[in-house]
C-alpha cells in the first residue's frame, strides 16, 4: 500500500454460522481486494428471521470471526440486506459476497442495493464446505468424509445419494467435493519460521468442527510463548479415541479450519497422539499444552504426554470454555426437525431463484440460458 493513498476499506457481511474454512476464504480473498476489511455479522434474531436458527450463536460468531487472520474489524448485528447507508457508514467503497446467491425469507437477493450501485464485488466459494453440509454429516453420522481419497467410498457415497430430492439441491451450495490442495495451504499458512529466541508451544487435537472453546484454548495456548504449532490428529487416530463418525471433518478440512485463525503460526499434519522426544526435538519444543478436558491414553495404555511431563514441559491451561465438539453435534440433534426444515427450505428457494434467472424451460425438456447457450437440464453443479 502507498503510504500517502487512503487505506481501502472492504465490507463483507453473512451469518458465519458454524464458521469454516470456506468463509475464512471468501475473507481472505476479500482482504486482497484492498486493505482493511469490515465484516458484519447478523444476530441471531435476524439469522433465524430468514434462515432459520444458526447452530452457534451470535456472542461465539461474533468472537469466532473476529479471530480469522484476515480481519481487521467487525460489526455485531450487522442488517441482513446490505445498503449503502452501511458502506458509507464505514467508509467502504464496496462489498464482497461469495459467488453464490443470498435470499432473504421473501425470496429478494440480499445484495440488490449495493448491486444497482456497482458496489458489489465477488469471490470464488469454496466448493465442498458448507454449513449445510456439516449438519448432514452430524446428523446422518456418515464417515465417507474420512476417506475422501478412497475411490470405494465415493462410490458408495454417489450410490447413496441416489434417491435424494436432487431438483431440491441449490445449484450455488449443494456440495461437491473439496479438493484440498497445495496452494490453498499455502494462502492459508503464514509461511513464517520462528524467529530466533521465540519460546515454541506445542499443543494437540483433533481441532474438530472448530468452535469457540477450541479458540479460548489456542488463545490461552498462545500465551504461553511466541509460536503456537497445532499438531493434528490423523483420521483414524481420532476415530480411535472418540468413536462413532468422529471426527466430522477430515484432516484436510481441520487443517485448513485451524490455519485461519491469528494465533495458530504452524500447523503439523497428521501428529504423533502422544508427543514424542523426536517431535519435542525437532520442533525446539519449550512448553506443551493441553486443556482441562480428559486425556484419552494411547492404544497401548501409555500417557501421550508422558514425555514432555518429563523433562518438566507440560502445562495445563484452562481455556475458561467448557464448549466441546460433541456440545456442537448434540445442539444439532436436539435441533434435527428444525435444522432438516432449514435445510429443506433454503436449497429449494436457492433452486427456484436459478431456474428463475438462468432458465427457461421449452420444449422437449431442453434449456435455453439467459446467455443463449442451450443444455439438458443442470443438478448439482
Ligand atoms: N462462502 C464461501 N464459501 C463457502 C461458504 C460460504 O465463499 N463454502 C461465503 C458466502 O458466499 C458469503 C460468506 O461466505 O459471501 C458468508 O456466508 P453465509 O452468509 O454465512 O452463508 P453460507 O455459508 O453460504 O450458508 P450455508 O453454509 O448454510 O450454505
Ligand atoms: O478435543 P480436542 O482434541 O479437539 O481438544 C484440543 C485441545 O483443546 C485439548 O487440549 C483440549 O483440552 C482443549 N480444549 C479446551 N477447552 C475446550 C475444548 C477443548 O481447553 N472447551
Amino acid at each position: 500500500m502507498n503510504s500517502n493513498k487512503k487505506p481501502l476499506n472492504v465490507w463483507c457481511d453473512g451469518c458465519y454460522d458454524m464458521v469454516h474454512f470456506g468463509h475464512a476464504n471468501q475473507l481472505r480473498q476479500a482482504k486482497h481486494m484492498g486493505d482493511y476489511l469490515i465484516v458484519g455479522v447478523h444476530s441471531d434474531e435476524e439469522i433465524t428471521k430468514h434462515k432459520g436458527p444458526p447452530v452457534f450463536n451470535e456472542e461465539e460468531r461474533y468472537k469466532m470471526v473476529k479471530a480469522i487472520k484476515w480481519v481487521d474489524e467487525i460489526v455485531e448485528n450487522a442488517p441482513y440486506i446490505t445498503t449503502l447507508e452501511t458502506l458509507n457508514k464505514y467508509g467502504c467503497q464496496f462489498c464482497v459476497h461469495g459467488d453464490d446467491i443470498t435470499l432473504t425469507s421473501d425470496g429478494v437477493d440480499t445484495y440488490h442495493i449495493v448491486k444497482a450501485a456497482n458496489r458489489y464485488k465477488e469471490c470464488s466459494r469454496t466448493q465442498g464446505i458448507s454449513t449445510t453440509d456439516l449438519v448432514g454429516r452430524m446428523l446422518l453420522l456418515t464417515k465417507t468424509h474420512h476417506e475422501r481419497d478412497d475411490e470405494i467410498s465415493l462410490h458408495k457415497e454417489n450410490t447413496n445419494n441416489i434417491g435424494k430430492d436432487k431438483q431440491a439441491q441449490s445449484p450455488w451450495t449443494g456440495t461437491s467435493q473439496f479438493l484440498p490442495t497445495t496452494r490453498k495451504i499455502i494462502q492459508f499458512s503464514s509461511g513464517k519460521a520462528p524467529k530466533p529466541g521465540d519460546r515454541i508451544v506445542y499443543v494437540a487435537g483433533a481441532f474438530d468442527l472448530f468452535h469457540v472453546g477450541l479458540l479460548d484454548f489456542i488463545e490461552r495456548a498462545s500465551k504461553e510463548g511466541d509460536y503456537l504449532i497445532v499438531g493434528l490428529h490423523a483420521d483414524k487416530v481420532v476415530n480411535r479415541y472418540k468413536g462413532c463418525n468422529y471426527p466430522i471433518m477430515n484432516l484436510h478440512e481441520r487443517v485448513l479450519s485451524v490455519l485461519a485463525y491469528k494465533y495458530v503460526s504452524e500447523v503439523v499434519i497428521g501428529a504423533p497422539y502422544s508427543v514424542t522426544p523426536e517431535l519435542m526435538d525437532h520442533f525446539a519444543v519449550d512448553i506443551v499444552c493441553h486443556g482441562v478436558t480428559p486425556v484419552s491414553l494411547d492404544f497401548d495404555g501409555s500417557d501421550p504426554y508422558a514425555e514432555p511431563k518429563r523433562r518438566g514441559k507440560f502445562k495445563l491451561v484452562d481455556s475458561g470454555n467448557t464448549l466441546t465438539t460433541s456440545d456442537i453435534v448434540q445442539r444439532i440433534i436436539t435441533n434435527r426437525v428444525n435444522f432438516e426444515v432449514r435445510n429443506a427450505k433454503k436449497e429449494k428457494k436457492e433452486r427456484d431463484m436459478y431456474d428463475k434467472l438462468y432458465l427457461q424451460p421449452c420444449k422437449n425438456n431442453i434449456i435455453i440460458s439467459n446467455n443463449g447457450s442451450i443444455g439438458i437440464p443442470p443438478v448439482n453443479q
